[in-house]
């Protein structure tokens, strides 16, 4: 029995995918391993996101170099970076066995054979090989990730994930349905929707299903579990799906809807199709149907050509907006995408680290605010693990996503629902 080991970098996407990837190595007999230096088969599934998230993952394949010196191994490179570059991998990386891109995943029973063989291979393709029926090997826990759209026809200015996720594509509608019952009857108890642009769904499928169909339909579904989804593009949030969450129980009061910037001129400049007062309208629509929603969002500071008062804007966002947290990232140039030409526009690295700490202080401000608001309060919390800090207690997450350390109880135990007073608040959870 060979082992393998995948180190996932990046977003929730990735991690799905190396789900699929553990599902189809296990019908070839390959068992999961957490460890990596027990295992047989390495994989590094990369993210490219931001320049950083690259050079993890270059670092992390400089190490497995080493090892395959002294153990037989077979090394792999999937994902993001690989899907995007342009350069020859396998000159780069003597010990790398095997490239291969995010829409080359169902490739992989005539991949390995190859590898096995001994044969060095890249395969990166922009005609995506159609999904087979291996399904996934979802790690275990409360959550399961369910993709329903792949890819990005958006073209913001400075994003790779169009070049790395190739346009988009929706997953079929009765599929979804079927793998969200088999989710639920597995044992989970969240069903996370993922997309790059989850409000995108449908629009290429016949019938022209939408996330909300897909909501109302994946709600009706017996059992006790919850219902999120993510990444909502703000102007493609419709009347329906706000309506959809509303009236569906299982479904999390919750957004997030990421901005990007506070200033409409950089708005604009990333090809955003909203400006400010368009994202507030969005966000007022959406309080007033569902008045305890939250909502959160990701920004990027040091655009090309950002400057102090645009910057600003973006602070001031967060509040006006009434966002509870925020991811925040320091603009990386990337390749291929058009801002990553503007270099004369380009905004010093230190002031960028500078706004990006104003930023953070900002969204530490408002948690922490938000989080003494919830204390006294009774919520619903789902045990979702162990508190490894805190032997034998457990942690849990609100249908808004908080986390709550659990102080009291004895008798409970991961997957519950249990109602849990706040007792006490800091900036990233709260205590029962
Ligand atoms: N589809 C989502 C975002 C996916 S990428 C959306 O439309 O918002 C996740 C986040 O990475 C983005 O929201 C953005 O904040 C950040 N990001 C993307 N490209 C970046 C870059 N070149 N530099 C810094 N951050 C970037
Ligand atoms: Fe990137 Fe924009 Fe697509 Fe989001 S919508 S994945 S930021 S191109
Ligand atoms: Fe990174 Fe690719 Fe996701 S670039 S953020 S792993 S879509």
């Amino acid at each position: 029995m060979k082992k393998v080991y995948i180190e996932t970098l990046g977003c929730q996407m990735n991690k799905s995918d190396a789900e699929r990837i553990f599902a189809i190595l296990a019908h070839f007999g390959y068992v999961a391993t957490d460890e990596a230096c027990e295992a047989d088969f390495l994989i590094i599934n990369t993210c490219s996101i931001r320049a950083l998230s690259e050079e993890k993952a270059f670092s992390r394949l400089g190490v497995w170099g080493k090892w395959k010196k002294n153990k037989r191994l077979k090394v792999a490179l999937c994902g993001c970076l690989a899907q995007h570059t342009e350069e020859d991998l396998l000159t780069r990386f003597p010990y790398l066995d095997l490239v291969f891109g995010t829409q080359n995943i169902y490739e992989l029973p005539d991949l390995l054979k190859r590898i096995n063989a001994g044969e060095r291979v890249c395969a990166v393709r922009e005609n995506i090989v159609a999904e087979g029926d291996f399904g996934f090997n979802r790690s275990k826990g409360v959550n399961a990730w369910l993709p329903i759209i792949e890819g990005c026809d958006n073209f913001c200015t400075y994003c790779i994930v169009p070049y790395t996720r190739g346009r988009e594509r929706s997953r079929p509608f009765d599929k979804i349905v079927a793998e969200a019952r088999d989710i639920v009857a597995q044992g989970f108890r969240e069903i996370t929707l993922l997309g790059q642009n989850v409000d995108s769904y449908g629009k290429d499928l016949s019938g022209k299903p939408t996330l909300a169909d897909l909501i109302r339909e994946i709600n009706k579904i017996e059992g006790d579990f919850r219902i999120r989804f993510t990444t909502s593009y703000p102007t493609d949030i419709t009347d329906d799906l706000i309506d959809a969450v509303a009236n569906s129980d299982k479904v999390c009061n919750y957004f997030h809807i990421p901005m990007q910037s506070g200033n409409s001129e950089i708005l604009k400049a990333m090809n955003r199709r909203y400006n400010r007062k368009k994202y507030g309208e969005i966000v007022a629509k959406i309080r007033a149907r569902i008045p305890d929603v939250v909502i959160t969002s990701d920004f990027i500071v040091g655009f090309p050509g950002e400057d102090e008062a645009q910057f600003l804007d973006t602070v001031s966002a967060l509040e006006e907006f009434g966002i509870s947290y925020s991811n925040i990232a320091a603009y990386s140039p990337r390749p291929k995408t058009p801002a990553a030409k503007w270099v004369e526009k380009f905004v010093d690295e230190n002031e960028k680290a500078r706004r990006f700490q104003i930023l953070n202080d900002k969204v530490k401000e408002i948690s922490l605010r938000n989080h003494k608001a919830c204390v006294g309060k009774t919520m619903e919390v789902l045990v979702d693990g162990e508190n490894i800090n805190k032997g034998g207690k457990f942690i849990g997450r609100t249908g808004c996503n908080k986390i709550v350390h659990i102080s009291n109880g004895t008798d409970i135990k991961i997957g519950d629902f249990i109602d849990l007073k706040i007792a006490s608040a800091s900036t990233w959870h709260l205590k029962s």
